[in-house]
């Protein structure tokens, strides 16, 4: 009984000075759908054309004639990687560019007809957005799951046939019309390790 508190005090203090992921550090991770028989069960939520898709692939790009080009050997360039701060309530994306990028859910505007609800992401070098977008509200709960505004997700078949589903926010899609024969389901978190390398910028 002894040794066993002696040892566990141990790991402890060993275990202090590693700076743990999520709290000094953003926790990095890839988002699987879960929605049991259907299509996008088991689905990997992919960064696309200024938004996020299940059944697109994830695009990127690294400037090779730039001084990052040998940082491009190793950049990953198919797999998306969130960037998460415990308690922060922002979410970004793992990548190198300088500024980094945002990810944000849209508001919805009249006046220019943006729909509320859709998960989207900033392009490297700018903080624009496409009309008026949330960045607060994201946040991590029991069992790895993922939520904006404490609610889930819908993934919403793009108009294109067979060109995957774009995602939205459960907690502000109501009324915006994000398309026919949505389905909700649940965000897992996929923690990743440090050794998996991040994307230069997507795209
Ligand atoms: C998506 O990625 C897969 C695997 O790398 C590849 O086989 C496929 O052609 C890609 N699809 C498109 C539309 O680029
Ligand atoms: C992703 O890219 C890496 C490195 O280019 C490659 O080894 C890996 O097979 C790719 N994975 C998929 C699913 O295409």
């Amino acid at each position: 009984m002894k040794s066993a508190i002696a040892f566990a005090l141990a790991a402890t203090a060993a275990a202090l000075p590693a700076p743990q992921a999520g709290t000094s550090e953003p926790l990095r991770f890839s988002g699987m759908a879960l929605r049991s028989a259907s299509p996008i069960h088991f689905g990997s939520i992919n960064a696309n054309s200024q938004a996020f898709y299940i059944g697109k692939n994830t695009t990127t790009h690294c400037p090779e004639d730039s001084a990052a080009s040998s940082a491009c050997e190793t950049a990953n360039t198919n797999q998306t990687i969130f960037g998460y701060l415990n308690g922060q309530g922002t979410l970004s994306l793992s990548t190198t560019v300088p500024g980094g990028q945002q990810v944000y859910v849209t508001e919805g505007d009249e006046a220019t007809g943006q729909l509320a609800g859709q998960l989207k992401f900033t392009q490297a070098h700018s903080a624009a957005t496409s009309g008026p977008a949330l960045y607060d509200g994201f946040s991590i709960v029991y069992d790895a799951r993922f939520q904006f505004e404490g609610n889930d997700w819908l993934a919403c078949p793009v108009d294109d046939f067979n060109s995957g589903y774009g995602i939205w926010a459960a907690s502000r899609v109501e009324g915006s019309n994000a398309g026919e024969g949505c389905l909700g389901f649940t965000w897992r978190v996929v923690q990743l390790d440090d050794s998996t390398p991040s994307a230069w910028q997507y795209v």
